[in-house]
């Protein structure tokens, strides 16, 4: 038996709804036959925007979404993807060697803008700092956001559709410059993100936050390498951010027990991530007045595994190996709300962990998107602390008008957990709602021609008997408990 005890006193405060940040790059399919159809196309949609995914990623409250890129970020120009749509030119872009697919920027800033505004997501932009100039980025911000009736580029944006600003409420400075992103040292980029941001701050109107580039994964040495000349010779900045990928092991369907396990490790291993990346910034930063931002997070599987079978880049089958991981990632960082203030899972449609597959007719939503579904009531709840979990289970609380939401996910593969719920200073009233995503067989996942095989059983209400729950968690599953104070 789990003994899991709620502490409210020792939370860490507000999770920021940002945690539940999503992304979409253009690349592969995440786009093209994934979110976006296109006005004529036979498939329902909303302003070429595929229906089913719109409505289905509104209802999941979607704070956040980071845009265009990715690598694709450091060669895109802005300019391609403004204008009538059928001006737009047919570019290279950044992963034309990988899949010999060009740009046709049918999708740009407003469309971006528009999907966002059907969401509920707020637009986060990455902005190209590798191969334009600091000028180019702040006459994008220009473009975006400088009130009606001021620039000439304000007056462009209205012509093409929007006369009020767009609201970017975030812009990336660059994206991977350790490698795609020209490959420079942390000193090297710590010089180009000031020169940048001190440029773009001048266009920022509408007090937009700012997020460097980070390192990857366990690189803490760039962390510590960028905040040292960062401190310096500053620039405004609101969010360090780091991306973690923790890969895959197996086969992304018919994987082993022990492929389990070894995946499972390697994505608890976020943990670990920020604590060292905190503890970097820490030492140049005492006021923790710089967020931890985890821009890029999730599971990177071989390609081919995906409906497209391998045309569509990087896109991956989630089974509920992805939906535990998911649920595992979101657990840590809203244990660590006090510093990751923002984090995207790569990515969408049709790529890395994403929340939906798509092409055609076909439209499905994956076990991860179950667990951000699962997972909502988090966004912008104050964080109670969970004491007792062991190494197998992952637990996290919040509280949020008037009621306790505790999500938990099982990482074990076959043995299913006997929990105890209690409480040490959050009255907990009577009864309590357990929803539970689990299948029998840990490898289960969604098709096309089976949607639902992986989809949240029917919720339960639960007696709390002298201030505690009794809980059966089966194996590889993950579950959300509601208790009203
Ligand atoms: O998400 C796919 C790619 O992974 C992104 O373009 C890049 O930033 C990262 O390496």
């Amino acid at each position: 038996m789990e003994r899991i005890c709620l502490i409210a006193s020792d939370g860490k405060g507000r999770i920021a709804p940002e945690i539940y940040g999503h992304f979409a790059e253009h690349l592969g399919g995440v786009f093209r036959g994934g979110l976006w159809v296109g006005e004529d196309s036979e498939v329902p949609n909303i302003r070429g925007f595929r229906r089913f995914v719109v409505e289905k990623f509104r209802a999941i409250r979607p704070p956040v979404l980071r845009y265009p890129g990715g690598c694709f970020a450091e060669t895109y120009n802005w300019r391609d993807g403004i204008g009538p749509r059928a001006h737009r030119p047919k570019t290279l872009n950044w992963w034309y060697r990988d899949d010999r697919r060009v740009e046709t920027n049918e999708v740009g800033t407003h469309e971006f803008v528009d999907f966002c505004r059907m969401t509920g997501a707020q637009p986060y932009l990455a902005g190209n700092l590798t191969s334009m100039t600091p000028l180019d980025l702040r006459k994008w911000m220009e473009y975006c956001d400088l009130p009606a009736g001021t620039t000439t580029l304000a007056a462009e944006r209205a012509e093409n559709g929007d006369s009020e600003p767009l609201g970017i409420r975030f812009w990336g400075i660059g994206n991977e410059n350790w490698g795609g992103g020209g490959n420079m040292t942390p000193e090297m980029y710590a010089r180009e993100y000031v020169r940048y941001a001190t440029i773009c701050h001048s266009a920022n109107v509408n007090g937009a936050r700012y997020v460097a580039c980070g390192a990857n994964g366990f690189d803490v040495a760039w962390t510590e390498r960028f905040m040292r000349a960062f401190t310096e010779k500053r620039a405004p900045l609101w969010g360090l951010s780091f991306h973690y990928y923790c890969g895959g092991a197996g086969d992304p369907v018919a994987f082993t027990e022990a492929e389990w396990d070894t995946l499972v490790g390697r994505a608890a291993q976020m943990q670990e991530l920020i604590e060292r990346h905190k503890a970097a910034m820490l030492t140049f930063d005492p006021k923790r007045e710089i967020k931890i931002v985890v821009d890029e997070w999730g599971c990177w599987h071989p390609d081919g595994s995906g409906p497209s079978r391998g045309y569509n880049l990087f896109e991956q089958q989630s089974t509920m190996r992805d939906a535990v991981i998911a649920a595992l990632t979101l657990n840590i960082f809203n244990n660590n709300c006090d510093v990751v203030a923002m984090a995207n899972v790569a990515q969408l449609c049709n790529n890395l962990h994403c929340l939906f597959l798509a092409d055609g007719e076909y439209e499905i939503v994956t076990p991860t998107y179950h667990v951000f579904d699962l997972y909502k009531e988090h966004q912008g709840a104050r964080h109670i602390h969970t004491a007792g979990a062991s190494d197998k289970l992952s637990v996290s609380a919040s509280e949020k008008n008037g009621v306790i939401t505790v999500t938990m996910a099982n990482l074990s593969f076959g043995e299913a957990r006997e929990i105890e719920l209690s409480s040490f200073d959050v009255p907990l009233g009577a009864q309590a709602v357990w929803t539970v995503l689990a299948c029998e067989d840990p490898h289960a996942h969604n098709t096309f021609e089976t949607p639902d095989a992986v989809t949240p059983g029917v919720p339960q209400t639960l007696p709390v008997r002298e201030g505690k729950l009794t809980l059966t968690l089966p194996a590889a599953a993950v579950a959300r408990l509601e208790i009203r104070l």
